[in-house]
């Protein structure tokens, strides 16, 4: 399935290079006012527009912007975990007059796609599909958060989610990168969220899915914690006992 760059209502999807100083404002706007409580991971778009990033080394990183009648309404951030044949993806959001016209279900597919050719790229056959942490509504603190997370939930279930059956914790930020200090995200806790996957064609004729690869690949290759992290045995503890 090849990369459609026009979709849904004559939309058309751009790539942001890092070295684009107009594309890389577009973006950042976008990101602040579709995601403004997440203002303090701006420098993770920044450092995914380099495609490659040495505080990602096992990641090809895409940052992507949705153009509609000569509007910038999209932005999705993914990336294709170079050892394995899965994804992550970190943000998919779209201003709110751009939303419910089948804008997210055609960029989902296109990150498929694009995750087909970057796995082909790097030795596999293809992509089982991206993996997604989407809150918990259980977790949320008002009806309109609980509405919030359960629309998301709904919007990934259209895509074909399959939530994996562990439990999983949101690490703050990946290990060690060198844009953001522990400081700057000292007021940041992990949290518990539902571990997603958005199958492929292939990875939903999955006979049987590989968890413990699934977690694997999240928390030591995108999050890059240490094998031995709480994080990880506790995810694995069903599994593995
Ligand atoms: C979650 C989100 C990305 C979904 O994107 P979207 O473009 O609205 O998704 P789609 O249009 O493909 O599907 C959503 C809705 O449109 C409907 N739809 C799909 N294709 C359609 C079409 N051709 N015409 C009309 N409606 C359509 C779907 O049935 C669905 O119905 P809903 O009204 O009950 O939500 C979007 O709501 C968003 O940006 N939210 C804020 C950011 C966010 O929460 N991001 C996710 C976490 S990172």
């Amino acid at each position: 399935m090849p990369v459609e760059r026009e979709g849904p209502n004559g939309a058309t999807l751009h790539e942001v290079k890092a070295g684009d100083a107009s594309q890389l404002e577009i973006a950042s706007n976008l990101f602040l006012k579709i995601f403004p409580e997440d203002k303090r991971y701006l420098p993770y778009l920044y450092a995914c527009t380099r495609g490659r990033h040495p505080s990602h080394p096992y990641t090809l990183d895409h940052v992507w912007l949705v153009q509609q009648a000569g509007e910038w309404v999209g932005l999705r951030i993914f990336s294709h975990i170079t050892n394995r044949a899965f994804g992550h993806g970190a943000y998919i959001g779209f201003t709110s007059r751009a939303r419910s016209q089948g804008l997210g279900g055609w960029l989902v597919e296109q990150t498929l796609a694009q995750l087909d050719e970057d796995a082909r790229q790097f030795g596999k056959s293809g992509t089982l599909g991206y993996l997604v942490e989407i809150e918990r509504p259980i977790d949320a603190g008002s009806t309109e958060e609980r509405a919030e997370n359960e629309k998301r939930l709904q919007f990934h279930r259209r895509c074909g989610a399959i939530l994996l059956p562990v439990p999983f914790m949101e690490p703050v930020m990946i290990e060690g990168v060198d844009y953001i200090s522990t400081a700057e995200l000292q007021d940041e806790q992990p949290r518990p969220m539902h571990l997603v996957l958005i199958p492929s064609k292939a990875g939903a004729a999955l006979q049987n899915l590989d968890i413990v690869d699934f977690v694997h690949g999240l928390y030591l290759d995108v999050y890059r914690l240490p094998k031995d992290h709480p994080f990880i045995k506790s995810a694995l503890s069903y599994v593995l006992s």
